[in-house]
């Protein structure tokens, strides 16, 4: 066997959070969550599956892969030789095309792009479902990433085994911008996974942040359906600062803010009691990200650029659904 694909997938942003597993081992969200693919970040990776191979070899962003981050990528390449009865090791080499020293998770795009590339390179010819439940499994933001435009994932019930995300379309006819003001180029301290484990040990509003998410998840839902960006922007940072509570509430303090995200929090306030329609939402990290009106998108990266301690900012539209290439039939 010895084929080859490549795959393109864009990020994410989740405006109702996941944070939490119902079952960590196969790694199914305790809650459902509700995105916006972004246009203007995205993850490319070739896989090729090659005889005369000895061991997987990853190159991420042009520097050979080891430790927890190759054994990760392991792991899904594992599950698609599983599929696909092979036993060839793989090539793989990704890139992101947003600068990878801004602190922006990669796992959402990088993993919708491997599952894509590698199940295309081994042969299977998976409907994109199937392919986002390959993606949930190493990371349940990258189920996401497989869709376009608005996308859900829900939370999973009752011993499921199979958990896809599902597009809701609204990329093509409304106008919505995400602005991200980068506010570090450190790495997080704690991981997404490593924080909700955190969290829902030692959190005391674990349970509250179980009954509101759904709650949440239905109001941004309706509001992505009646295209009213108040209500789903509303929801948005309700969602997020409710997850960032109860984390903040854990034992050690699971606390990704710095000053410069409170700062910016503050803006987007200030920047609503003036009329504008802007929102935020953050992610586990401290960078901030506002959704807004695309023809406010402007004033918005003008007045959040201007914060003290932010280091640059980005602006994204709803993106495309992932796609994929075969470069190079198998054998
Ligand atoms: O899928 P993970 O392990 O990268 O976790 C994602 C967690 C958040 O970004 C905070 C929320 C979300 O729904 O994307």
């Amino acid at each position: 066997m010895s084929g080859s694909a490549r795959a393109v997938a864009h990020s994410n942003i989740a405006l109702a959070k996941y944070w939490g597993k119902a079952d960590a081992d196969k790694n199914l969200p305790a809650v459902p969550s509700l995105s916006m693919t972004l246009d203007s970040m995205s993850t490319t990776t070739s896989v090729g599956f090659g005889h005369g191979l000895e061991a997987d070899r990853i190159v991420i962003n042009g520097r050979p892969a080891t430790g927890p981050e190759a054994s990760r990528i392991v792991q899904m390449l594992d599950r698609v030789r599983q599929a696909a009865d092979l036993r060839t090791r793989a090539w793989v080499e990704t890139a992101n095309d947003f600068p990878t020293a801004s602190g922006l998770a990669s796992s959402a795009s990088g993993f919708a792009a491997l599952a894509l590339a590698a199940a295309c390179a081994a042969g299977l010819k998976w409907e994109p479902a199937r392919l986002s439940d390959l993606a949930r499994r190493s990371s349940a933001s990258a189920a996401r990433s497989i869709f376009g435009g608005f996308v859900t994932l829900g939370a999973a019930t009752g011993g499921v085994d199979f958990l896809a995300a599902e597009p809701i379309g609204g990329s093509d006819d409304w106008d919505v911008s995400l602005c991200v003001a980068v506010t570090t180029t450190a790495e997080k301290p704690v991981g997404s996974t490593a924080g909700m484990r955190l969290t829902a040990s030692t959190s005391p509003y674990y349970g509250s942040w179980l009954g509101l998410a759904p709650q949440l998840y239905a109001q941004a839902k309706d509001a992505v359906e009646r295209r009213d960006l108040e209500a789903l922007g509303e929801a948005a940072e309700k969602s997020s600062l409710a997850m960032h509570a109860c984390a903040i509430a854990g034992v050690p303090s699971v606390l990704y803010w710095n000053p410069t995200t409170v700062a910016l929090i503050e803006t987007v306030r200030d920047l609503r009691a003036r009329g504008t329609l802007a929102f935020a939402t953050i992610d586990a990290g401290p960078h901030v990200k506002v959704i807004s009106k695309s023809s406010d998108a402007p004033l918005v990266v003008e007045t959040v650029g201007r914060v003290p301690g932010v280091i640059r900012t980005l602006v994204a539209r709803p993106g495309p659904a992932a796609s994929v290439q075969l470069l190079r039939s198998g054998s």
